[in-house]
């Protein structure tokens, strides 16, 4: 085993909300040992679970941190608002060949060594909320610093709550974020959409909430375990003349859902570009 790893040097888990409470069960659950991670959330709710178990170590804060803490693998999991006010504490880090492994939506590689120092590592990562799940997507990106270990050190972790992608440029970043880091609430959309169909169709309020939930969980499941295109699958359950057929000359329409969910993602492109700000 290398003994200059995550595995042997710990990682330092600073914001243990949502996405970081998901990521250390994904990191649990892959059988990944949690002793050497320590948390720093400065709130009991979430964090304070964890407090005792699995060998981790709890900090209300940077400053309460050992300086015997050598962290391999910085992950900042915290809201983007705070980022300037919190990440300069842990700059300290930045020479002691640490990577940081951000997760903040909008926030840039650049904006992040302006608070870490020009020669910080530093990965940006876009994950997904159904990484809480262990089937995540997450796009990330690196800049020079970021050695080979350090690189395989945040494939590991980002791999133990679903898919990993690596990009080279950056700005791809914007549209990643519009198309998997927010698309998990267009598919809870879609389900809301299909049950609210249902009731205007007359079927009573609770069959339809659940025929949506159902129908869409098992098409995003089947579309997981199957080989076929999104496509193929469609056309698979449309025949000529059918049912299925007369819904989707309605959603494939020109100007329609392919339109909608285009305008859908740019918007989101561009409010992502705004908030790297
Ligand atoms: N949720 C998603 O689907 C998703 C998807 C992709 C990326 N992200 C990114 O993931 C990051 C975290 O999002 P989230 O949804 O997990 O947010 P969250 O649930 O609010 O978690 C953030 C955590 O950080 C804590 N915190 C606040 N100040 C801190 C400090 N000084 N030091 C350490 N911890 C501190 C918060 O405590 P308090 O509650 O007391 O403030 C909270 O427990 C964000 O940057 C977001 O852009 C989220």
């Amino acid at each position: 085993m290398p003994v200059n790893d995550a595995r042997t040097r710990g990682i330092l888990l600073v914001g243990c909300g949502k996405m970081g409470d998901a990521l250390l069960r994904g990191w649990i659950a892959s059988g990944r040992a949690a002793a050497g991670v320590t948390i720093v959330d400065p709130v009991a709710t979430s964090a304070a679970q964890w407090r005792g178990r699995e060998g981790i170590v709890l900090a209300a804060g940077a400053a309460e941190l050992s300086p015997k803490v050598a962290p391999a693998v910085i992950v900042l999991a915290i809201k983007p608002q705070v980022m300037g006010e919190v990440v300069p504490a842990y700059r300290r880090f930045a020479s002691g060949g640490a990577v940081f492994l951000s997760i903040a939506a909008g926030k840039t590689i650049a904006y992040l060594a302006n608070l870490l120092g020009p020669e910080a590592a530093i990965v940006r990562a876009m994950p997904n909320l159904p990484a809480s799940i262990g089937k995540g997507a997450t796009v990330m990106c690196a800049n020079a610093h970021v050695g080979e270990d350090r690189r395989k050190d945040c494939d590991r972790l980002m791999a133990a709550v679903g898919e990993v992608v690596w990009v080279g440029d950056e700005t791809l970043m914007d549209a990643v974020t519009a198309v998997s880091g927010s698309g998990p609430a267009y598919v809870f959309l879609l389900a809301e959409c299909l049950a609210e169909a249902g009731i205007a169709a007359g079927l009573p309020a609770d069959l339809a909430h659940s025929l949506a939930r159902a129908t869409v969980a098992g098409s995003g499941a089947l579309l997981l375990e199957s080989t076929e295109a999104p496509s193929q699958l469609r056309q698979s359950v449309t025949s000529p003349g059918g049912t299925t057929a007369a819904a989707l000359s309605v959603l494939m329409a020109p100007g329609a859902m392919t339109a909608l969910i285009t305008r859908a993602v740019a918007a989101a492109t561009v409010r992502s570009r705004e908030l790297a700000r």
